[in-house]
């Protein structure tokens, strides 16, 4: 049995009837670029995230640089996050003009690590952006205190925790803003690119409206120099038909991390997700550790198994940070975790067959490499 690491098609065919309808209506309105079904989206993705106000834009990297531009972020002023997340976390930080610094991950969660963070912060620090790696929320309640004491902004990197919750508050309502991507492969994807603010703060809500629609708060008056930013109308209307679903489909996630866990947890040679105490993951990514994953994943491809790896360079490794000058070694539980992270395959359609045969190759797979290993030495 062939297992892909995601099925799209799969969670689009009971949903083709619903989408069609919906882009067609976008097709008849001529509403295309912004408009009403991108406020339609707004204010139901705001509900859905516990927040007063939502900001549709054009992905969760503009999402995320465009709070640090209405946060008056920029040159001479440091942000703190994480190594361990997707490069663009790092980037809209750089790309507002401001040095990105990292703090390492906690273990037991992938997500920055609280303990660590005051000793990153300096008098040019103005913000942190914890990321919640894989769908698991950081510890956000010391991340708060702290952020309150030295008065920084606390930006959430929500692009893989659509619905995740934390001590019952949900992702993106928990700091100053949060950002979202809908990304095709997200818990909540677009039919290409799109992100969201979220936001409790009106005053943030209308600079970020601002700034996505060429700094123009009115049609040709312009206030700012902004940008384009805007969502479209289509990937809105999409959006709205399955975010009907979302809390679904992060269910069946769920049920999926359990089967997994029951068939896998057990194992020494293995490292299966930990959920914290008061956290609800949605599993984005199903990310187990193991040694020589490399191997594993070329023999799971073999065996028609879809893995991925999330991510094997952490962010102050590129090349692209070079001029940060931060070696192997600055954090070593992320660059652990990049060697030994193994993304099984995990969308709400995966079925109890599938979740068996994944479990079962990799199995096999590891006891071999026991056995191999005993024999060598
Ligand atoms: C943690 C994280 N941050 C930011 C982004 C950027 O989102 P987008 O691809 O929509 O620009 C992603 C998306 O992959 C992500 O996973």
């Amino acid at each position: 049995m062939r297992v892909p690491f995601l099925d799209l098609n799969a969670h689009h065919q009971p949903l083709r009837a619903e989408l069609l309808a919906a882009i067609q209506e976008v097709i008849d309105c001529g509403a295309f670029a912004g408009g009403p079904f991108v406020a339609k989206f707004e204010e139901e993705f705001a509900a859905f995230c516990q927040t007063r106000y939502a900001v549709g834009v054009g992905s969760g990297t503009e999402a995320l640089w465009l709070v640090l531009l209405a946060f008056g972020i920029g040159p001479g002023d440091e942000v703190i996050t994480v190594p361990s997340t997707f490069m663009a976390t790092a980037e809209a930080i750089s790309f507002a003009g401001a040095k990105p610094v990292f703090v390492d991950i906690d273990e037991r969660t992938y997500t920055l690590d609280p303990e660590l963070l005051e000793r990153a912060i300096t008098p040019r620090t103005k913000a942190i952006i914890p990321v919640h790696l894989f769908g698991q929320i950081a510890d956000m309640d010391p991340i708060l205190e702290i952020a309150r004491r030295h008065q920084l902004r606390v930006i959430e990197d929500a692009c893989q925790a659509h619905g995740a919750e934390y001590k019952g508050r949900k992702a993106g309502s928990i700091g100053n803003a949060g950002c979202f991507s809908f990304y095709p492969g997200k818990n909540l994807g677009a039919f290409g690119e799109a992100g969201a603010v979220t936001t409790d703060d009106k005053a943030l809500c209308e600079r970020i409206q601002t700034l996505r629609d060429h700094g123009q708060a009115k049609k040709y008056y312009h206030s700012d120099i902004g940008w384009n930013a805007r969502m479209d109308g289509i990937q809105a209307a999409v959006l709205r038909v399955k975010l009907k679903g979302l809390e679904r489909g992060n269910a069946a996630r769920r049920d999926h991390a359990r089967e997994y866990g029951e068939l896998l947890g057990s194992r020494e040679d293995l490292i299966t997700p930990p959920e914290a105490a008061g956290s609800k993951h949605v599993y984005h990514v199903y990310a187990v550790r193991v040694q020589g994953r490399d191997q594993l994943l070329r023999a799971l491809a073999d065996r028609g198994i879809g893995c991925g790896i999330h991510y094997p360079i952490p962010v102050h490794l590129q090349q692209a940070y070079r001029g940060l000058n931060l070696g192997r070694g600055s954090f070593p539980v992320a660059e652990r975790c990049a060697e030994e992270f193994l993304s099984l395959p995990m969308f709400p359609e995966l079925t109890a067959d599938q979740i068996e045969t994944v479990a079962r190759e990799l199995t096999s797979l590891l006891s071999r490499a026991e056995l191999s290993n005993a024999r060598a030495h």
